[in-house]
């Protein structure tokens, strides 16, 4: 069948088209109705089901006599070292640490933080939750001792799983003093901290509630999987909003299974035994979705490559990675692509490497410009396809499926809304606009299976955050438009939330830190266009009056104030002093301005603006640091 029939089946009877999807999962009892909307607009899907996550992504398919088959192949060329597991014993390792986490009286319901680098422990932490209806929360290993605070007070968790470090290509990071660090910081104290000790940095683990990986699991019964109910979460993980505070996404346990593994084969094209390569970091919904999850529910095999684009060692690693481990699908966000292009212009590291086993190339996480997609186009030989998605929604909204219909490429265009996706562009005041013309993108409610069904602890953040702009549509954050095709085009974030390299940031967050600097009156951070990682922040500080220390001096503290609160993975590096922000007579600040002017693209005076002048001296800030330049 067609994209079009597909879509439209799913349309017009969503009911029989998600049952249908649902027979892909093994069930401990198979629900009787897809959606339940008694709750609206908290809806819910496969309510009724009992399932588990762990049996569906190891088990079954060790029952189902594919044991000896690789689950995950580790290459680290950052250790140099690769390792495979095949899934029973990925069945076997799960097992032992649910087993332990049981043994410790930890229950369905009950959170635990992860907090790993791209290790496979990372995923047998995952699953082992999973087993147990725990509900996991990973938190992405270049955030500080701040953040990582910050989602232990919100999400409470009895225990945190992790490594004693990550590897960066220029440094070791200990994990363990800042898992100590936040746990100082959060009024919540997790019961236990699992560490699996990596010998590039052994972990200090005299804590009293410290243990070792490997003897915290010595001895312990291993644990079957636990029936879990069909809307009960899987997981929460943390992203950006417009505020200092992360909004905890829900993802639920049934639909997340069901919509993972429709994914795989209508979306990507594989089938299970193929490898998948996910070229990202468990921390993100990505990581989540196509590194630990989808591919494993599938039978397929998932690639976790701890390393770089560049320099590990060189602008050749994605493709040896291909070639060695006969990788069938890439996915990764543009920013790796534009990284290789720029150390490798010409594509020379593409001939030494047999690509042949690879089918196709998706790009998500930030927009896939024209220039990047044809280079890799080129050199590839294979489609390059771009999706849109986010972590609420967990898996593409936009995509061109390549399971079901390979349309036409557009460039600039993440293709045609995916089944249960009623993608629409409205005007500020809510009405529909026609084909061509840019507007707020929202999709109808309900939303499909495996979307987020709420923010943690937070019911009235998700409305006024999702659901309040637009009654009765899910609002994106995204602006763009649709071409007379019906080609979906993702143009700009409508909030504070910027994308750097492909890591989805808020500006707001940044503010809310600088502006706590003591010799700060106010401030702004806005998204500047950048070759490499799409977007980057850059800061605009007031300073109080009769501060009379060095500018330089208060900038260096500034950015080291974000690096130390939100992470290295922030790339807060450019700031500057200014006399005042451009402002509306409102107050309101002009940061969209600011950011065309910093971009060197068109801009009009706002009729509104306070004082036209100061949007000279934001020129002149920004020509420093090296922008607006003519
Ligand atoms: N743990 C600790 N620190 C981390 C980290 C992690 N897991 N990941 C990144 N960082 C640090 C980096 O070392 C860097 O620190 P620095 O300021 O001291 O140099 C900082 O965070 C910024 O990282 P990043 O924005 O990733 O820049 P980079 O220069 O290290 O790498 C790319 C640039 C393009 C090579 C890299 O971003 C990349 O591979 N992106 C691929 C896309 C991707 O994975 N996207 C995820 C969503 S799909
Ligand atoms: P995240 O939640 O980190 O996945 O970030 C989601 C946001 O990234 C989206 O709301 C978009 O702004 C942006 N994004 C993701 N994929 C694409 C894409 N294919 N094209 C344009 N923007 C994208």
């Amino acid at each position: 069948m067609t994209y079009a029939g597909i879509y439209s089946q799913s349309k017009e009877n969503p009911e029989k088209f998600w049952m249908g999807a649902a027979k892909g999962i093994d069930w401990i009892k198979a629900p009787t109705k897809a959606l339940s909307d008694d709750r609206a607009p908290f809806y819910e899907w496969y309510a009724d089901g009992v399932v588990n996550g762990c049996y569906n992504a190891v088990d079954r398919h060790v029952e189902a006599g594919n044991g000896d088959r690789t689950a995950i192949i580790y290459d680290s060329p950052i250790t140099e070292s690769q390792s495979k597991v095949s899934y029973a014993e990925l069945q076997d390792k799960t097992a032992m640490l649910a087993g332990a986490l049981a043994a410790r009286g930890l229950v369905k319901g009950d959170r635990v933080i992860i907090y790993m680098p791209m290790i496979p422990e990372a995923l047998v932490a995952m699953l082992a939750c999973a087993r147990l209806g725990l509900i996991h929360s990973v938190v992405f290993g270049g955030f500080a001792a701040n953040e990582l605070a910050t989602r232990i007070n919100d999400c409470t968790p009895k225990a945190i799983l992790a490594a004693s470090c990550g590897i960066e290509p220029s440094r070791v990071i200990e994990y363990k003093p800042l898992i100590d660090a936040a746990i100082e910081l959060a009024d919540h104290k997790p019961e236990l901290t699992v560490v699996y000790q990596r010998e590039q940095a052994v972990a200090d683990l005299s804590m009293a509630r410290d243990q070792d990986w490997n003897e915290f699991q010595a001895g312990v019964e291993p644990a079957a999987c636990v029936p879990v109910n069909g809307s009960d979460p899987a997981y929460i993980l943390y992203t950006s909003g417009t505020t200092g505070a992360p909004k905890g996404v829900v993802r639920p346990t049934a639909g997340h299974l069901v919509a993972m593994n429709w994914t795989m084969k209508n979306v990507y094209n594989v089938d299970p035994g193929d490898v998948f390569w996910a070229a990202s970091d468990v921390g993100w919904v990505v990581g989540h979705s196509y590194i630990c999850y989808a591919p494993l529910i599938h039978g397929n095999t998932t690639v976790m490559f701890e390393g770089k684009p560049i320099g590990t060692p060189d602008a050749g690693t994605f493709w040896r990675v291909i070639e060695e481990h006969n990788v069938k699908v890439l996915f990764t966000a543009p920013t790796a692509f534009r990284a290789i292009k720029r150390v490798d212009p010409k594509g020379e590291f593409f001939a030494k490497y047999d690509l042949s086993c690879l089918d196709s190339l998706f790009l998500a996480g930030e927009r896939a410009d024209p220039d990047t997609i044809e280079w890799a186009q080129k050199h590839l030989g294979v489609p390059v396809i771009d999706h849109w998605w986010q972590t609420e929604t967990g898996y593409a909204i936009a995509a061109n499926p390549m399971g079901i219909e390979q349309m036409p490429v557009k460039l600039g265009s993440p293709a045609m809304p995916m089944p249960g996706y009623d993608v629409q562009i409205l005007s500020d005041e809510g009405h529909p606009l026609p084909a061509g013309e840019l507007g707020a993108i929202v999709i109808k409610l309900p939303l499909p299976p495996g979307t987020l069904s709420t923010l943690w602890n937070a019911d009235e953040r998700y409305q006024s955050s999702y659901l309040d702009a637009f009654p009765g549509y899910y609002e994106t954050g995204d602006a763009g438009m649709v071409d007379e095709d019906g080609y979906l085009y993702i143009m700009a974030r409508t909030d504070d939330v910027i994308n750097v390299a492909g890591h989805r940031l808020s500006t707001g967050q940044m503010e809310e830190i600088l502006a706590s600097h003591p010799d700060v009156a106010e401030c702004a951070v806005i998204g500047v266009a950048d070759a490499l990682k799409g977007q980057l922040p850059m800061g605009f500080v007031c300073l109080n009056s009769g501060v009379d220390r060095p500018e330089e001096e208060i900038i260096t503290e500034c950015v080291g104030l974000v690096r130390s609160k939100i992470g290295a993975v922030a790339a807060f590096k450019l700031a500057t002093v200014v006399d005042r922000l451009p402002k509306t007579r409102s107050g309101k600040v002009l940061r969209g301005i600011m950011a065309k002017i910093a971009d060197g693209t068109d801009w009009k005076m706002p009729a509104t603006i306070d004082d036209p002048a100061i949007l000279d001296e934001i020129k002149t800030a920004v020509q420093k640091l090296g922008y607006a330049k003519s």
